[in-house]
C-alpha cells in the first residue's frame, strides 16, 4: 500500500522522554522501553486509541504507569500495537525480545562479526520496540547497555556517558543520556570487542570534545585519514556556516555489514568500514576521497539532519539534498575544486538523469512511496543538492549564509518541510522563489534548448533559450522551471567579453554572468559584440539539465583549448568524443578526424596544465551514459566504438602517452594532495590507453607497476588492466593479489569487483565460479555489491548479453537475497528497470525476468515496489 504525501496528519501523541534498557544477547536481548507520552494538542482527534509501530517484536508486557494490561487491553497486529482507551498524559512500559543473530536484514539492531550494531533509518526503530516511528515524534533518550563484559567490552550510544559499573554476574552496564530530543530514526547502540583511536577538538566557543573512532582491533591502523577528515569537518563546518558541535563526545564507529554507506546518528555514527578505513597500501585515491567525503557528510548532518529534521520522509531531501551540497562544497575545499564539480556532475549525468528517464522517476520531493527504502535516490540526494547549489547561486554568497543562518535559527529542534527551507532562503534574502518551488514537485530533467545569432552590422548577440521537461510517469504536463544560466561569451582569443544586455547602461566585467530564467522561451541581447563569439554556456554546470546548442567540432576544440571554466573545458572535450564515439556507433568505419587527435595531443602536450583535470579530460564517456543518449541503446556498437576509439589514441599518441607515464611515476612518499591524485590518475589513464591499443611497452610497464606498487591506486589500475588486456600476466596478477590481501576483507572486495567487471567474455562463467568462492557471502553486502552489483551495474556489454543470461543471473540472485535482505536485493533489482530502452529482443528478456521476480511468492515489499514499477505503463 503507498503512503502519500497529502495524507500527512500530525502525530495524535508525543513523545518526552524514552527510556531503554537493553540486556544485550546474540540470540535473545530483551528491551524495555519507558515512554512518556502525552496527547498532541495540536492533532486532529482520531479514534483515541494508542497505535505503535513494531515488527518481529516477541511481546512480553505492556504496562501504563506501572500498572499491567491485560491482553483485552491491548491488541497485536504483524505491524503494530494498538492499545485502546488511554489517558491524556501516561508512562508506557513495554518489554520484548529480538534476535540480533538472526536478523539478516540488517534493519534494527543486528549482529555484524562478533559485534551488535544498529541501523534505524528510515523505519528500523520499529525491530527494536513499539514506538511511534517517525521523524516528527523527537524525544530525549536515556540509554540503558547490560551485556557480558568479556563478549562485549565496549558499550555505545547516543548522547554523553553517564554511568558504567560492573555487575555481580559478569556483565556490565553503561548508561548514555542523549540531552537533544531527536526522531528514534537517529538512535544506536553499540556493543563489542573494539578498540578506538582517540583525539581531541575545542570548538570555536571552546568547548571541549573528545572524538573517538571505533574498530576491530586489527584495523586500529587505518583510522588517520578519518580522524583528520573529521576535525576538518568539524572546523569547516564552524568557518563556513558557524556550526559548533553540540556533545562532550563524537563517535565513529566501522562495521563491516551495512546495508549503505554511513548512518548519522546522534553523536554515534554508525559506517560501512568502507568509508572508515584507509591505509595508502589498502585505499585507492578514490577510497580516501569517499572517505573524507562520507564522515563531512554524516558529521554535517548533526546539524542539518539531526538539531533540525524531516518532519515526513517525503521531506527526505531537506537533510540530505542539503548535507550532500555541504560535503560537496567541503570536499571541493579540501582538494581541487574543478575535478570535485566534474565527479559530481558526472554521476548525476549518469545516474540522477538515468533515474529521470526511467519508471521510477519521481520529484525530489516525492508523493508517494510503498517502501521508503527505496527513495534513497541519486534524485533525492544528488538532485537535491543542486536544488540547494542553485539557490545559493541565485541569492549568492552572502545572501546564503543569511539564509542559512535564519534556517538554523527558526528551526533547531524541529522536524520540518522543504518548503521551510526555501522559505528561509525567501525571508532571508528578498527574493521570490514561488516558482523555483517546482523543482522539488516536478520530476524529470529539463532541456535546454540554445541557439545564438550574431548580427554584425548592429554588433548585437542574441542568444534564444527555450526549456521543455520531458514528461514523467504520473506527471504528463510540466512548467516552466527558474534557474540560473551562468554564462560568459569569448572572443576569436578566448577572452571573455564585458557583457551588456540591450537596455542596460553599462556592462558587467568580463567573465561569468549569471541569467535567470523563468519562461519556457526567452531572448537575451548582447550589445557591443562586433565579432561572433562562442559562447561558454551552464559554466560549472550552474543548473542539473541537458544543454543543447549546436557547437561546431572546430567551436568545441576551441572551448576545450580555451575557456575559462574549467568544467567547461572539459565538457567541451566529453561532448567532442561523446559525438566521435556516436558517429563510430553508426559507422564503424568511419574516420577519427585529423584535428580529434591534434587535440587530444594539445592536451597532452601542455605541462603547465592541471594533472588531475587532463586525467579528467582523456576519459571517455561511460559505456551507459552514452547508451542514454541514444533512442535505443546499442549495447555492442557502443561497446566496440568505445574500444575503438581507445585502441586509437593508445596507438596515435602512444609516444607522449608513454612519456606522460613516465613522468608522473612517483617514487616519492604516498602525497593525497591534490597534485599527486592528479598525477596518479592521469599516469594511469595514459596506461589504460596503451594497454587497450596491445603496446608490449605499456604491458612492461604495467606489470612493474602492478609488482612495485606501493599505493592501491596504481596497484588495481594495474591489476585492472593486466585482467582485462594482459592473458596470463592476468592471472598471474590475480592470483598473487588474492595471496596478499586474503585477511583484508575490503581489499578482497576490489579482487571481486575487478574480476566482475571486466569485459572478457568469460566474465559472467567467472562470476558465476566466484559466487562458490568461499570468501564471498551474500550476508555482506559489500561483497555482494563487489561481486553482484559490479557485474550487473558497471559491466554493460557482458550484463546486457543478447542471450539474457545477464538477466537471468540478476534475477535469480535478487529472489536468492530478497529473504535475507530485502533492502541491498531491491538496489540489485534496478538494473532492470530501465528496460524499455533496449531493443526488442533485450526487452523481451528483461521483461521476462522482471515478471519472474514479480510472480515469487513473500516477495518484500522493496522489491515488489521496484519490479512493479518496471511494469506500469
Ligand atoms: N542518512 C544516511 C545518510 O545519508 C543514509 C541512510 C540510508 N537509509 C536507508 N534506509 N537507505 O547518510
Ligand atoms: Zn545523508
Amino acid at each position: 500500500h503507498p503512503v502519500h504525501l497529502k495524507d500527512y496528519r500530525p502525530p495524535e501523541f508525543l513523545i518526552e522522554t524514552v527510556d531503554l534498557c537493553f540486556e544485550l544477547d546474540a540470540d535473545r536481548t530483551r528491551v524495555e522501553a519507558r515512554l512518556a507520552l502525552r496527547r498532541n494538542p495540536a492533532a486532529t482527534r482520531g479514534d483515541g486509541d494508542l497505535r505503535l509501530d513494531g515488527e518481529q517484536l516477541e511481546l512480553e508486557s505492556v504496562a501504563i504507569d506501572d500498572q499491567l494490561l491485560t491482553p483485552a487491553e491491548y491488541r497485536v497486529e504483524s505491524e503494530s500495537l494498538i492499545i485502546h482507551r488511554v489517558p491524556d498524559r501516561f508512562t508506557l512500559t513495554t518489554r520484548v525480545t529480538i534476535s540480533p543473530s538472526q536478523n539478516t536484514a540488517l534493519e534494527g539492531l543486528y549482529q555484524s562479526g562478533d559485534m551488535l550494531c544498529t541501523q534505524c533509518e528510515a523505519e528500523g526503530f520499529r525491530r527494536i520496540t513499539y514506538f511511534l516511528d517517525r521523524p516528527d515524534v523527537m524525544a530525549r533518550f536515556t540509554t540503558t547497555l547490560i551485556a557480558d563484559t568479556e563478549r562485549y567490552p565496549v558499550l555505545l550510544a547516543n548522547g554523553n556517558p553517564a554511568e558504567q559499573r560492573t555487575l555481580d554476574d559478569g556483565r556490565q552496564l553503561a548508561r548514555w543520556v542523549d540531552p537533544f530530543p531527536k526522531p528514534c530514526y537517529l538512535f544506536a547502540l553499540i556493543a563489542g570487542d573494539l578498540r578506538a583511536v582517540e583525539d581531541r577538538f575545542t570548538t570555536a566557543s571552546g568547548r571541549e570534545v573528545a572524538l573517538r573512532i571505533y574498530v576491530e582491533p586489527h584495523n586500529l591502523d587505518k583510522c588517520d585519514h578519518a580522524m583528520r577528515s573529521l576535525k576538518q569537518s568539524m572546523r569547516w563546518d564552524e568557518a563556513r556556516y558557524g556550526r559548533e558541535y553540540d556533545l562532550d563526545i563524537f563517535m565513529i564507529v566501522a562495521v563491516s555489514h551495512f546495508n549503505m554507506g554511513a548512518m548519522e546518528n546522534k553523536g554515534l555514527n554508525v559506517f560501512n568500514d568502507k568509508y572508515v578505513l584507509a591505509r595508502p597500501d589498502t585505499a585507492t585515491d578514490q577510497d580516501f576521497q569517499g572517505i573524507e567525503g562520507v564522515i563531512a557528510h554524516e558529521y554535517f548532518h548533526n546539524w542539518t539532519g539531526n538539531r533540525i529534521t524531516c518532519r515526513d520522509w517525503f521531506q527526505l531531501s531537506l537533510k540530505e539534498g542539503f548535507t550532500v551540497y555541504r560535503d560537496q562544497e567541503f570536499s571541493a575545499d579540501m582538494g581541487s575544486r574543478g575535478v570535485k564539480r566534474i565527479a559530481d556532475v558526472r554521476l548525476l549525468r549518469a545516474h540522477q538523469f538515468a533515474e529521470d528517464a526511467s519508471p521510477m522517476a519521481h520529484p525530489v520531493r516525492p508523493e508517494s512511496y510503498i517502501e521508503i527504502n527505496n527513495f534513497y535516490t541519486v534524485t533525492v540526494y544528488e538532485k537535491g543538492a543542486e536544488l540547494v547549489r542553485m539557490q545559493a547561486a541565485l541569492l549568492g554568497p552572502e545572501r546564503f549564509r543569511r539564509a542559512t543562518d535564519l534556517y538554523f535559527e527558526r528551526h533547531d529542534g524541529q522536524a520540518v518541510t522543504t518548503d521551510d527551507f526555501v522559505r528561509c532562503m525567501e525571508d532571508a534574502s528578498g527574493c521570490d522563489l514561488g516558482q523555483f518551488r517546482r523543482w522539488y514537485s516536478q520530476a524529470g530533467t529539463p532541456v535546454l534548448e540554445i541557439e545564438g545569432h550574431h548580427d554584425a552590422e548592429s554588433a548585437t548577440y542574441r542568444l534564444r533559450v527555450r526549456q521543455h521537461t520531458p514528461s514523467t510517469p504520473g506527471q504528463p504536463e510540466k512548467a516552466p522551471l527558474h534557474l540560473p544560466l551562468a554564462l560568459a561569451l569569448l572572443d576569436a582569443e578566448g577572452r571573455e567579453l564585458a557583457l551588456r544586455l540591450d537596455g542596460e547602461d553599462e556592462a558587467a566585467p568580463a567573465g561569468t554572468r549569471v541569467l535567470e530564467l523563468r519562461e519556457a522561451e526567452q531572448c537575451f541581447t548582447f550589445v557591443d559584440v562586433p565579432e561572433p563569439p562562442v559562447p561558454s554556456l551552464l559554466r560549472g554546470f550552474s543548473a542539473p539539465v541537458r544543454l543543447r546548442f549546436d557547437y561546431s567540432d572546430v567551436e568545441l576544440m576551441f572551448l576545450m583549448a580555451h575557456d575559462g571554466d574549467g568544467f567547461n573545458r572539459w565538457d567541451a572535450a566529453q561532448t567532442l568524443m561523446q559525438r566521435l564515439l556516436l558517429r563510430l556507433v553508426e559507422d564503424p568505419a568511419a574516420v577519427i578526424p585529423e584535428s580529434f587527435f591534434a587535440a587530444f595531443a594539445q592536451a597532452l602536450d601542455d605541462r603547465a596544465g592541471d594533472p588531475a583535470l587532463l586525467a579528467e579530460v582523456l576519459t571517455l564517456p561511460a559505456e551507459s551514459y552514452l547508451g542514454d543518449q541514444l533512442a535505443v541503446v546499442d549495447v555492442d556498437g557502443i561497446h566496440r566504438a568505445r574500444c575503438t576509439l581507445e585502441r586509437a589514441i593508445g596507438a596515435r599518441l602512444r609516444d607522449q602517452l608513454l612519456a606522460v607515464h613516465a613522468a608522473h611515476d612517483d617514487a616519492g612518499p604516498y602525497r593525497l594532495t591534490p597534485e599527486a591524485i592528479g598525477a596518479r590518475a592521469l599516469k594511469n589513464r595514459a596506461l589504460g590507453y596503451l594497454l587497450a591499443a596491445g603496446d608490449a611497452e605499456g604491458l612492461a610497464r604495467c606489470i612493474a607497476q602492478f609488482e612495485a606498487a606501493r599505493n592501491m591506486t596504481d596497484c588495481i589500475s594495474a591489476l585492472r588492466l593486466l585482467v582485462d588486456h594482459g592473458g596470463e600476466a592476468g592471472l598471474e596478477a590475480l592470483s598473487s593479489f588474492h595471496t596478499r590481501w586474503s585477511g583484508e576483507p575490503l581489499v578482497l572486495d576490489k579482487w571481486f569487483s575487478v574480476q566482475a567487471t571486466s569485459p572478457r567474455p568469460d566474465t559472467l562463467a567467472r562470476v558465476e565460479r566466484l559466487m562458490r568462492d568461499p570468501d564471498f557471502s551474500l550476508r555482506n553486502p559489500n561483497r555482494v555489491r563487489s561481486l553482484i552489483g559490479a557485474f550487473c551495474n558497471a559491466n554493460p556489454v557482458r550484463f546486457h548479453a543478447a542471450d539474457g543470461s545477464g538477466y537471468r543471473f540478476l534475477a535469480d540472485r535478487v529472489l536468492e537475497l530478497d529473504p535475507l535482505n530485502p533492502q541491498v536485493a531491491a538496489r540489485l533489482m534496478r538494473a532492470l528497470v530501465r528496460w524499455r530502452r533496449f531493443d526488442a529482443a533485450r526487452q523481451a528478456l528483461m521483461r521476462a525476468e522482471i515478471e519472474r521476480v514479480l510472480a515469487a511468492e513473500a516477495l518484500s515489499r522493496d522489491v515488489y515496489e521496484v519490479a512493479a514499477k518496471a511494469l506500469e505503463e
